[in-house]
């Protein structure tokens, strides 16, 4: 879900409204916003996009304070009554909030009992209530709220509004939540793209503060109310690199970012004297201690981090890869000699957090990998590590995928360089493959036919994707890209596994991409051709001299690089191929149904 709010001068309803569109990408199944000119709280909310939303408004609501929010279901389906901002009765205190209240069952049922309507099935709308409990009892707004604030248990970014004040107030328990600062204009917000074209100076909350602002400034204090000191941060992006340019979605757009991504990622991390692994990040000697890394994480980030795992192994490092949310239940034993690594693009994931804080726990010595600097992830671990891929907007991952992959491959080298003394005697050519990946993708992209082969392949039966070694998670990913956003069946599989199984499924209607990267490819060939003999087309992704190209139907190219990093080059390939086959399909690529950005629920 994405919070907005905004108090100064002017009308809010449109810095309110941008905000939401961008931050839709959170989740959008319903959208609402709240305004108040001194007569009282004006509410318009209702089930569907914010578009929706905007188009309803009708006449412009005005006044200069308000809240809003874009909402991803967890307590109740989307219906007009369930989207936020809740309010109690006489509308004197509007809430918006993300997370998950924990006991809102019986503070609900204490509510009730004391005569305070519910009109709602989710849980954010015992806050007002419990509020206008406090305004009731005779408390003013700043305490009611604190007193409203200090019963919730669970997760939550609140940010509250009361009838006849220019006053917000807000609170964050392990939601994100960040202020936005402009002379005699305030914004808080989910995340900083909701009102980055207004202003650039930040501050990122943290668990426990308590904030109050009005036109002339923010109050930042703990919950008891004492005063805490917070720094602004001015943040690098620009809201045209926040917006979708000439592309006409955010993932194609964010596709040809790659190259400069990437460039990015590794800018004055690999050391050019003598071809070590800088990465200065990191104090020397930092994973001298280290005897294996767990990797926790989901999606798509699950699969650079099995990328990742697997590098780490073919670098001599034991490592494994492990899906967050079974962390609690099969997370294998760890001591302080363990790195247990959070892969996690919004650094919000929340069962990702979970496994980080299990790992804290449990005395591990923790890293996150992440694109978001102030994100829980990244101030909950020791450490950290940033991909600097910029804003990605689109729901479906991709230049954070290969940002955190060819990190992960430069992280594996310089823990493994750390443990042994020395790097490993292919290093260097590694590293010089690796400083050439930009321009190597900046080639996929200018000469792709994967639109061509997305046009020839459509309307088969289902997509099947097979790689070994490092093309496997690339396969995984390559699948998973394709089902998110075409609908499509589509799945991945390790190459050898195809003939134990999945093979049943082969037909002519089911395309096989099969990825090369030069590791015993021979053996994928193989399996890719016992698919094509059951008359399934093969789509090799693979340099333009292998023996595959001539055995398959078709054939999408990639550059002759190192085999850690062929995978990377097939799966920008596969990526155009996904949103191709979305876009003939004319399915809504950058909001896919169903799906948010950043999962912040178990
Ligand atoms: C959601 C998104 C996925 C993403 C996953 C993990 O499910 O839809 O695209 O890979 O969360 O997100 P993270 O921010 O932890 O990388």
């Amino acid at each position: 879900c994405g919070i907005i709010g905004r108090v100064g001068d002017g009308s809010a309803l449109e810095s309110l409204l941008t905000g939401l569109e961008n931050l839709e990408y959170r989740g959008y199944d319903s959208a609402g916003v709240a305004v108040q000119n001194g007569s009282g709280i004006n509410v318009r909310k209702r089930s569907g996009k914010v578009e929706e939303l905007k188009e309803s408004i009708g006449q412009p609501l005005k006044g200069e304070v308000g809240i809003g929010h874009t909402r991803w279901s967890t307590h109740g389906p989307p219906t007009d009554a369930n989207a936020h901002p809740h309010t109690d009765e006489s509308e004197d205190v509007a809430v918006v909030h993300n997370g998950i209240i924990e006991n809102y069952a019986a503070l609900r049922e204490r509510l009730g009992a004391n005569g305070y309507e519910f009109t709602s099935d989710t849980d954010t709308e015992v806050i007002p209530h419990l509020v206008q409990y406090y305004l009731d009892a005779g408390f003013d707004s700043e305490t009611a709220f604190r007193q409203a604030i200090d019963e919730l248990e669970g997760s939550y970014a609140v940010t509250a509004m009361v009838s006849g004040e220019h006053v917000l107030y807000a609170a964050r328990q392990g939601s994100p939540l960040v202020v936005g600062m402009e002379d005699g204009e305030y914004f808080l917000a989910s995340d900083v793209p909701a009102f980055l074209e207004y202003t650039d100076s930040v501050v990122y909350l943290e668990d426990g503060d308590v904030v109050v602002v009005d036109e002339n400034g923010v109050e930042f204090t703990d919950l008891e109310g004492n005063p805490i000191t917070r720094q602004p941060e001015t943040v690098e992006w620009d809201p045209e690199q926040a917006g979708k340019g000439e592309y006409d979605h955010f993932m194609l757009k964010e596709i040809n970012e790659q190259p400069t991504s990437l460039a990015q990622a590794i800018e004055g991390r690999i050391d050019p004297a003598n071809g070590r692994i800088a990465l200065s990040d990191f104090e020397p000697g930092t994973f001298e201690g280290i005897d294996s890394v767990q990797f926790v994480a989901c999606g798509t980030s699950y699969h650079a981090a099995l990328y990742g795992s697997l590098t780490l192994n073919q670098a001599g490092v034991r490592s494994s890869a492990l899906l967050a949310n079974e962390y609690s239940v099969s997370a294998p034993p760890v001591d302080d000699e363990t790195l247990v690594i959070a892969v996690t693009q919004s650094g919000e994931t929340a069962d990702t957090l979970n496994a980080l804080r299990q790992a804290n726990a449990e005395g591990a010595q923790t890293l996150t990998v992440t694109n978001v600097v102030g994100s829980t992830a990244a101030r909950e671990a020791d450490d950290a590590l940033f991909i600097r891929a910029g804003p990605e907007i689109g729901v479906a991952a991709t230049k954070t995928f290969s940002s955190q992959a060819v990190m992960l491959t430069l992280l594996g080298q310089r823990i493994a360089s750390d443990q042994r003394g020395e790097p490993r005697a292919d290093t260097e050519s590694l590293l010089a493959e690796l400083a050439s990946m930009p321009g190597a993708i900046a080639d996929v992209l200018d000469d792709s036919d994967a639109a061509a082969i997305a046009r020839r392949y459509a309307d088969s039966q289902a997509y099947f994707f097979i790689g070994r070694g490092l093309g496997f998670p690339v396969a995984l990913e390559g699948a998973l890209k394709f089902k998110e956003i075409t609908y499509e069946h589509a799945e991945g599989f390790a190459s050898g596994e195809l003939k134990h199984g999945p093979l049943a499924l082969v037909t002519p209607e089911t395309p096989v991409f099969a990825i090369f990267t030069g590791e015993e490819d021979e053996k994928t060939l193989k399996n890719a051709e016992e698919a094509q003999t059951r008359g399934a087309p093969v789509i090799a992704v693979c340099p333009d001299d292998h023996p595959a190209v001539e055995a398959a139907d078709d054939h999408l190219e990639i550059a002759d690089t190192d085999q850690d990093l062929a995978g990377l080059l097939a799966n920008v390939q596969l990526q155009l191929v996904s949103y191709y086959a979305a876009d003939l399909l004319d399915r809504p690529i950058d909001k896919p149904r169903n799906l948010a950005k950043s999962v912040t629920v178990e």
